[in-house]
């Protein structure tokens, strides 16, 4: 049947000479590929070719502003359109790809894009918490099955892993990505690259990932989303580029222009970020995107002056596909007629936009996708919903636990539950939950009835996430007073993260803290389990509360992920991916900054301070305990001379020295004691799960490869320096122990 299709759609696209073998799944060899590429290529028409670089939305979500949009249907039968976002559902999906089929000239395929951040229907942890489970094959998995879901609703390609590094928790958008640390970062952007596109695009169970935001936009000034970024080189490359360029590396097959002006070129214009760098120096073969409309949002940033200027400038600096712009479909034709682009050029683009279409397989069978059996057996599969289970309660961070209020014995008598967070089913699954939806969640209230029966939860909603109203309160209160232990479930909505979401003030909105402190003071066992899509200020509540669990925004299988950590059945394990600051007068605040010449304390003057606040956060990058303790011996590095051909070994023994068993996550930190620019106080290096019965010891051992070392030199030049280092072992960026090497 396939093979029917396939060669009906080769002789309507008159590849009469084309000797191409034809398989059960499409051959996507490079050289192959190109070559059908090519083949289409020879038979389009100027119009044809510019309508592949076009990319609009269907009437799903709209994320911005919508563009002046041509009539799209007539668009699709025209050779308009490259590819549709926000087009849902097996169905849906095939009735707008038989209108790319049948009624245009070409039958060129189109490749329907859409934000799968998440999971498409089974909600998994928001990026951020997930990046908390330093577990790079949770993060591989959730990406597999997120695909796998889309890709059944006749979805291609995701707008994911979003790989921006962010120091700045005021910036919504955090929480769509990995935090604040390169390395850390770049590891689950390979994962999640690796998740989303699996072996061979060919499966159909795999759909095209998109490294974005390219690049910067995590450094968006003040936090505020589409903000001014300014940077050095040096903190470009080493800091903001290294997830891309890990993603790259990965065989990710699309990128995303950002929004924000980077040292004063909009991201979407910048050639020397995308021709120079991306396409360039890493060779990358796949498409880019531009973000919703910033072609023409490169107007209002005052660096061109028409929707003709922002084309010439965003397609010569290498965009080849205009996202909800309808820029390239006006003004490419009269851009290539004054000479400031070439034929050539636009061959190029459209090129790279087929080639992904032979390689989904789409000229084969362009439903092949869009499946409706396929669809309703694949959403929502009880394995999806282990693993979302799984990796949720592998993202909880555990930031406090006094007296071991946790893990709480399931014959306690009566729960007092109180809190916005409790029952709030659609806000679990926060921003950029793909169809997910709050009726298939879990609340911490129904699984806490269920393992406890109703009659012990004593719920109380006592507040809203974000407002002033004290009315419940009282009813809050009598039933904290009741009860033997208060579980405080409060945070931010799920919807108060994501994009255009800055806070200035990231404490716990609205009464909810005032809340939590009138609770903390009856003196009972308590636990804040709190829900949030970014750090917040818990200086107050981490004073006078004794235990406090992150759980970010967990997804679909909240509560019994939660419940699961609550009682004891796992112990937590997660650790910070980003710091969580004392003050919000201290952001920007990350671990891997630089010293200055005047490192000090707070007693210090005329040292680098504040008067007011220490400078440490209040949580550290890395940071999280467990039900058990780990103990660092034995440091010992297998050269203390080393040449920069071959890797240091770094061993350590973990001892598990309290009585359960648990996971540690094992982080190895470097310091360049002096180099020709100056070098962070300590970088990540590798880090690596162990899980240890109690009283177990095991040793832990590492690489540090010539690479781990590497930097931009005052040239500009990557490469090691010699002179002396530090290493680091230990449970988090600050607890430590360490040892020395001299570089030769
Ligand atoms: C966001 C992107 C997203 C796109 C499509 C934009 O507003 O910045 O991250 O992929 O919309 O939904």
């Amino acid at each position: 049947m396939k093979k029917i299709i396939f060669l009906a759609a080769m002789s309507i696209l008159g590849i009469t000479a084309c000797k191409t073998v034809v398989k059960e799944t499409p051959d996507n060899s490079e050289k192959e590929v190109m070559k059908k590429a090519d083949s289409v290529l020879a038979l389009m028409t100027l119009d044809e070719k510019i309508g592949q670089l076009n990319q609009f939305s269907g009437d799903g979500e709209l994320t911005g502003p919508v563009a002046l949009r041509p009539d799209l249907l007539q668009s699709i039968r025209d050779g308009k359109v490259g590819s549709m976002l926000n087009i849902n559902g097996a169905d849906y999906t095939r009735k707008i790809q038989k209108i790319a089929i049948e009624e245009s000239r070409l039958k060129i395929p189109l490749i329907f894009g859409y934000d799968v951040i998440h999971g498409y229907k089974t909600i998994f942890p928001i990026p951020l918490g997930e990046a908390a489970s330093w577990d790079i094959e949770v993060a591989e998995r959730s990406a597999r099955i997120g695909a796998t879901e889309a890709a059944a609703a006749g979805q291609h390609w995701t707008f994911a892993p979003m790989v921006d590094i962010a120091r700045d928790p005021r910036w919504g958008r955090i929480m769509e990505g990995s935090g604040e640390d390169p390395y850390l970062g770049s590891r689950l952007a390979e994962a999640r690259v690796k998740g989303f596109q699996g072996k061979n695009l060919a499966d159909i169970t795999t759909i095209l990932a998109c490294a974005k935001h390219y690049a910067g936009y995590g450094n968006a000034q003040a936090g505020r989303d589409y903000y001014t970024t300014d940077m050095s080189d040096n903190t470009l490359r080493e800091i903001y580029l290294p997830p891309f360029k890990a993603a790259a590396k990965a065989g990710v097959e699309t990128f995303m222009s950002a929004f924000n002006d980077l040292n004063g070129v909009p991201a979407t214009g910048n050639k020397y970020l995308i021709h120079d760098i991306l396409k360039t120096e890493w060779a990358f073969k796949g498409m880019v995107v531009s973000d919703w409309g910033s072609i023409s949002e490169m107007i209002p940033h005052g660096i061109v002056a028409n929707k003709y200027e922002a084309g010439d400038l965003a397609f010569n600096a290498g965009v080849d596909m205009d996202m909800e712009g309808n820029v390239y479909l006006t003004e490419m034709k009269n851009l290539l007629k004054d000479g400031n682009i070439t034929e050539a050029q636009i061959d190029e683009s459209v090129r790279r936009v087929l080639r992904l279409k032979f390689l989904l397989g789409l000229f084969e069978d362009p439903y092949r996708y869009s499946n409706t059996e396929r669809e309703s057996q694949t959403l929502l599969k009880p394995e999806f919903l282990a693993e979302a289970r799984d990796a949720a309660r592998k993202s909880f961070v555990l930031l406090k636990n006094e007296n071991q209020v946790l893990p709480l014995n399931i014959s306690v008598k009566s729960v007092a539950l109180i809190g916005p967070a409790a029952d709030a089913a659609d806000d679990m699954i926060g921003n950029w939950s793909g169809r997910g939806e709050g009726k298939h969640v879990i609340t911490l209230k129904k699984e806490l009835e269920t393992r406890l029966g109703a009659g012990k939860v004593l719920y109380a909603k006592g507040a809203n996430f974000n407002d002033s109203d004290k009315s419940g309160f009282a009813a809050a209160m009598a039933a904290a007073r009741r009860a033997d232990i208060i579980i405080a479930a409060c945070g931010e909505a799920g919807m108060m993260s994501g994009e255009s979401m800055s806070r200035a003030d990231i404490s716990i909105p609205g009464v909810q803290e005032e809340l939590i402190l009138e609770m903390a003071k009856l003196g009972k066992p308590m636990v804040l389990v709190l829900f949030n899509g970014r750090p917040l200020i818990l200086t107050k509540v981490n004073t006078f509360v004794p235990a406090i669990l992150e759980a970010w925004i967990p997804g679909t299988m909240t509560g019994p992920a939660l419940c699961d950590v609550l009682f004891g059945e796992y112990n937590p394990s997660g650790k910070l991916p980003v710091t969580f600051p004392y003050s919000v007068g201290q952001i920007p605040i990350y671990y891997n900054h630089k010293n200055s010449g005047r490192p000090g304390s707070q007693e210090q003057k005329f040292t680098s301070r504040y008067l007011d606040v220490p400078n440490d956060p209040l949580f550290p990058f890395g940071y999280g305990l467990s039900y058990t303790q780990f103990a660092y011996n034995n440091l010992i590095l297998s050269e203390s001379i080393v040449s920069d051909i071959h890797p240091l070994e770094v061993r350590v023994d973990i001892k598990n020295t309290g009585l359960v068993a648990g996971t540690e996550t094992v982080q190895l930190y470097i310091r360049d004691l002096v180099g020709s620019v100056t070098r962070p106080v300590k970088e990540l290096k590798g880090f690596t799960k162990v899980m240890l019965k109690a009283g177990e010891v095991q040793t832990v051992s590492f690489k540090v490869a010539k690479e781990d070392l590497s930097f931009y030199n005052r040239e500009g030049v990557w490469g090691t320096e010699p002179g002396k280092f530090k290493v680091f072992v230990g449970t988090n960026s600050q607890n430590t122990i360490e040892a020395g090497f001299e570089l030769k």
